[in-house]
Parts: C-alpha cells; sequence; structure tokens
C-alpha cells in the first residue's frame, strides 16, 4: 500500500491445489484435538473425499442474519490477489510464497488487561462457539473491493471468555514474526511484526469477527491462515492475519501501518467516501472479479453497515480521526 506499485493486473491462473497442501496438518491436528476433547466436534472438520482435491472443508457452521445480498467474488480472485506484505509487496506474491507457510500447530496468547492471561491453541476457538457464516462486502483502501464469505467467531466471543478488566480500553492484533516462514519479514517495508487495533466497542460490535475459514473451507495460508481479524467496515488492512496475540490495553496501539505513513493511514480506518486517502479516491471502488471494463461502483460510508456501527462515532470528526 505504501509502496508505490508497477502493476495493478488481476492473475487469473496463479491459484492452484498444491496451496492447500501444507493444511492437511492443521486438520488433522485440529481434528484430533477436538474430537478428543470432546465427541461433539466431531465431524466439524471433513477432509474432502476426493483424494485430488486437499480443500479442508468446515462442513458445522451456522448461517446469520449479518451477510449481504451480493455476487461472491470468485474464490480464485480472492485467493489470489492479496495483501500480505510478510510475503511480498505484489498482488500475487502471497499464494506463491506463502506455500511452505506452516499454520500448526499454532497458539495465540491472550495478554495484557484481562483475567485470562494466557496460551490457547487454534482449536480452542472452535470451542468458544459456533463458527458463523459472514458474507461481507471487504473495501481495500486502494480502491477495490470484494464480497466474501467467512466463517467465524464474534471476537465479542472471545473477549467475554477472556474477561478484560477496566484498563482495557483497546484491543491489539499481533501478526506472526518468522522471517523463516515469511520472507517478505526480512525486509524492512513495514515495522514488522504486523499490528493492529481496535477499541474496545469496535472490538465488541456484533460485525468484529476472528476468521478461520471462507468459502467453506479452513483459510488459506494468503489469507491469513490459521486466524485473522475481519472489520467489514473497515479499510481491509485493519484485518491482521496469522495473528498470534491478542492484547488489552489502556492506550491506542501503535499500528503497523500508522506508523508507516500517519497522513495516508489512521487508526480507525472507517470506509468514508467523503475522505479520500492522498494517493487513492475514496468515492468509488473497483469490484475485482467483474473483469477490467466493469464500471466503478459507489463506495458507502461504513462500506454500508451504518446501521450496525454509525452510533460508535458520534460527535468524533471523522476528517481527523480517518
Ligand atoms: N495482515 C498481515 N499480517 N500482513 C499484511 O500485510 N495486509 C492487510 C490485511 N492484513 C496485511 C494483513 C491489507 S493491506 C489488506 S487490504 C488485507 O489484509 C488483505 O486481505 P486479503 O489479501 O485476504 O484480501
Amino acid at each position: 500500500m505504501l509502496i508505490t506499485k508497477k502493476s495493478d493486473v488481476i492473475p487469473s491462473d496463479i491459484t492452484s491445489k498444491e496451496n492447500f497442501e501444507n493444511r492437511r496438518t492443521l486438520i488433522k491436528a485440529t481434528g484430533a484435538s477436538i474430537v478428543t476433547a470432546s465427541g461433539i466436534f466431531t465431524g466439524m472438520l471433513n477432509r474432502t473425499a476426493n483424494a485430488a482435491s486437499s480443500k479442508q472443508k468446515i462442513s458445522n457452521f451456522v448461517k446469520t442474519k449479518y451477510g449481504v445480498d451480493e455476487k461472491l467474488t470468485p474464490y480464485d480472485d480472492v485467493t489470489s490477489y492479496n495483501n500480505y506484505y510478510e510475503f511480498g509487496t505484489s498482488k500475487t506474491d502471497p499464494s506463491i510464497e506463502s506455500r511452505l507457510f506452516e499454520p500448526s500447530p499454532w497458539s495465540i496468547s491472550i495478554e495484557g488487561a484481562v483475567k485470562k492471561n494466557k496460551q490457547i491453541g487454534i482449536e480452542d476457538f472452535f470451542r468458544l462457539a459456533p463458527l458463523e457464516e459472514r458474507i461481507y462486502r471487504m473495501r481495500c483502501v486502494e480502491g477495490w473491493s470484494m464480497v466474501i464469505p467467512w466463517l467465524g467467531l464474534p471476537l465479542s466471543k472471545l473477549i467475554q471468555w477472556a474477561e478484560p478488566t477496566a484498563n482495557a480500553k483497546f484491543v491489539e492484533f499481533i501478526s506472526l514474526s518468522d522471517d523463516r516462514m515469511m520472507p517478505g519479514q526480512r525486509i524492512p517495508v513495514l515495522d514488522w511484526p504486523y499490528v493492529e487495533g481496535l477499541r474496545m466497542d469496535e472490538a465488541m460490535n456484533p460485525l468484529t469477527i476472528m476468521a478461520l475459514g471462507m468459502y467453506g473451507e479452513v483459510l488459506p495460508n494468503q489469507n491469513g491462515a490459521p486466524l485473522r481479524l475481519v472489520v467489514p467496515w473497515k479499510y481491509g488492512f485493519k484485518g491482521a492475519k496469522a495473528i498470534v496475540k491478542i492484547r488489552f490495553t489502556e492506550t491506542m496501539p501503535k499500528t503497523s501501518w500508522v506508523k508507516a505513513g500517519p497522513n495516508e493511514y489512521g487508526f480507525y480506518a472507517n470506509v468514508n467516501p467523503t475522505v479520500d486517502h492522498p494517493r487513492w479516491t475514496q468515492s468509488s471502488e473497483r469490484r475485482i472479479g467483474g473483469g477490467l471494463f466493469t464500471p466503478r461502483i459507489k463506495t458507502q460510508m461504513f462500506n454500508g453497515y451504518t446501521e450496525q456501527v454509525g452510533q460508535l462515532y458520534t460527535g468524533l470528526d471523522l476528517s481527523k480521526n480517518f
């Protein structure tokens, strides 16, 4: 985002089934521990019967009222046109460079102003509450958008379980730091690890989810496996991928993009068609997957989620707090 790129072309033929090859271990591990811990999780994750495909199905999830009724972005675009600087700065890098990334075993450390200050395993997320499908419109600050059927948990469920103390005003999300598996971290394009954050009321909003899957399958590496944040009324950069720490803080977290370019990226990052980014208009967007000649569409305030989140920002000057 900070780095101007020569090409903005959507590759159509990059995703291959090998991308999912290294997910077998995760599901074996996750499935096994889920089943041993409690029989009720049996069948939640099903290896597909087709040996030629290594995509990992998640069969057990509930549909919710939160979906948008829009055409889904093709899976191949969602998995081959990515921003994930730990794997390179071009859109095509993550799907290629994350092939050897190993998202299992995986633990998440819950830290800071919270009673349950402890490490939990990725499988614990499957136990907290039933996974929900949320079809969300996603808007990138660069001016493109997608519609993605996520599978995840409301972040509020994790927060309620973790029991933050009265000092917890913000939640900070910290991504993995490992330059052996994440070659992009050998280059200081950002101050690694990737850090994002939310105000506590934003984190508790029912729209905010921790995603473990999409399109009925576990998250591909390039989309943030095994666990990422999804906040549909904010620009995509709020959605930290490969999260290893969730920290409850009293002060506003210093997030990666704010540190990299405070004039270009704000902490709030609310989708706002009336406040342009210095380099990209925010008034309209290009829906990925529609072909090069598809007309741009008008961007909506809060990405169309004003009814659910508008009240969080009453009295806040959104041109200053962008
Ligand atoms: N998370 C990490 N750890 N590293 C990143 O570079 N990029 C962000 C966000 N999460 C990023 C990240 C940006 S800029 C965007 S737009 C979204 O991920 C893109 O998510 P997608 O590739 O799944 O569409």
